[in-house]
């Protein structure tokens, strides 16, 4: 959370990209990354409240990673909650409002909104979740979800930033 300071436009997520991407630069562990990259968005946007990722750490299982903000619950199976839903599909959930989200897991109740995007390694295998949620009610866009998803695979993928297949 950052007062004031929104990610509005292409050209703040390019400024968000190459800061993470100076930031990061010769690092190869992940849980050095995800702490990198958790802390860095979290800090450069007021909508969001939580930030943070869940690794795939067993088949079906999603355990607390990296975040900002207040407690999260520690574990996810991939068949409970928005973050399970992500890691099901290995798609981007954009959820305006939680409350309609069935299983939704309120691991805080301000919580009205969220996103939730599938991280991949280099091999294209699924290694976690990054979830933002918004107390704000349809905090989240389109934009969002593309840019978020070129940071992750730039930081977290192929090391020329391509997207894993
Ligand atoms: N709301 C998420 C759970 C994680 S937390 O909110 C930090 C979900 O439904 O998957």
């Amino acid at each position: 959370m950052n007062d004031g300071q929104t990610l509005t436009t292409a050209d703040d997520y390019a400024a968000l990209l190459a800061r993470v991407s100076a930031l990061t630069q010769g690092e190869d562990d992940t849980v050095a990354l995800m702490a990198t990259v958790a802390c860095e968005v979290h800090h450069a946007d007021s909508r969001f409240d939580w930030t943070g990722f869940y690794r795939v750490t067993q088949p079906g299982i999603l355990k607390i990673g990296p975040y900002q903000g207040g407690h999260g619950c520690l574990v996810i199976p991939f068949d409970k909650g928005v973050c399970g839903a992500c890691a099901t599909t290995g798609k981007v959930q954009l959820v305006a409002d939680v409350d309609a989200f069935p299983g939704h897991i309120a691991c805080a109740s301000s919580t009205r909104s969220e996103l939730v995007l599938p991280v991949q390694g280099a091999d294209g295998q699924l290694i976690a979740v990054f979830d933002i949620d918004s107390d704000q009610p349809d905090a989240f866009t389109e934009q969002d979800a593309s840019q978020l998803g070129k940071l992750l695979a730039h930081v977290f993928g192929q090391a020329d930033g391509t997207p894993a297949p």
